[in-house]
């Protein structure tokens, strides 16, 4: 019934989440979205810029995932339904209120090919020493990057987690111009073999990174 009422007038619930801020849950247009304040996380644009940089990939050739920032799951989804990437995703938020939101209100589900882990990014990435074929750089608090992640001993970590034809794919900014922070990543990117490049204003909103190993 919400879905059909949505195409009328959007519906909207919202959410406390400690980190975050107030997220809201919307239906528009027969769609549900998770947005903050002033960004949408899940599901609308976000699952659209994310889905411009899978379709760069070869995913026949990706056997695990890394997902960093799970927000509502709406890449998981992508992967799965238009990709059919079905082989594993590791997936990590910060945020017990978001990992909440994407399992009772968007349906994700743990199983065998999906592992949920709610743990900071940061500290995850220094703790587990597992390599990807794909890893999501997807970390967002409201319309900011935390800028942690625009460090490069994070990034160095990233490298080191990424097999030897690896490919990261980083939601990097919303910002009209790329900071000094950013500028340095695409470097350190570039001098560590990468094959980067840099999409700017996709969904005429965000600065998107895709690298590959060589
Ligand atoms: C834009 S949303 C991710 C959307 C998701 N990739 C999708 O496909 O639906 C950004 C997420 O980053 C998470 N996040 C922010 N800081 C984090 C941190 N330090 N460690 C882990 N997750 C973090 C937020 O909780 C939020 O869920």
């Amino acid at each position: 019934m919400a879905k059909l009422l949505s195409y009328f007038y959007p519906l909207t619930k919202k959410v406390h989440s400690d980190y975050s801020g107030t997220l809201e849950i919307t239906w528009y247009n027969g769609i549900k979205h998770l947005d903050s304040a002033n960004a949408n996380y899940s599901y609308g644009s976000l699952q659209r810029i994310l889905k411009f940089g899978l379709e760069k990939i070869n995913l026949k050739q990706v056997n695990s995932v890394l997902l960093l920032g799970l927000g509502g799951g709406s890449v998981v989804e992508t992967l799965r339904n238009d990709f059919s990437y079905l082989k594993t995703i590791t997936a990590v938020d910060i945020d017990p209120t978001v990992i909440d939101l994407a399992k009772n209100e968007f349906n994700l589900k743990e199983d065998d090919q999906l592992q949920i882990i709610c743990e900071d990014a940061f500290l995850f990435m220094q703790v587990h020493k597992n390599q990807y074929d794909l890893i999501i750089v997807d970390l967002f608090i409201d319309t900011e990057v935390p800028k942690a992640f625009l460090s490069l001993p994070f990034w160095k970590q990233i490298v080191d987690a990424s097999t030897s034809n690896g490919v990261i794919l980083f939601n990097a900014s919303l910002e009209k111009t790329k900071s000094n922070a950013l500028n340095e990543v695409i470097e350190f990117l570039k001098s560590h073999k990468y094959h980067t490049d840099v999409f700017e204003k996709v969904n005429n909103t965000n600065t998107l990174i895709l690298s590959k190993g060589l």
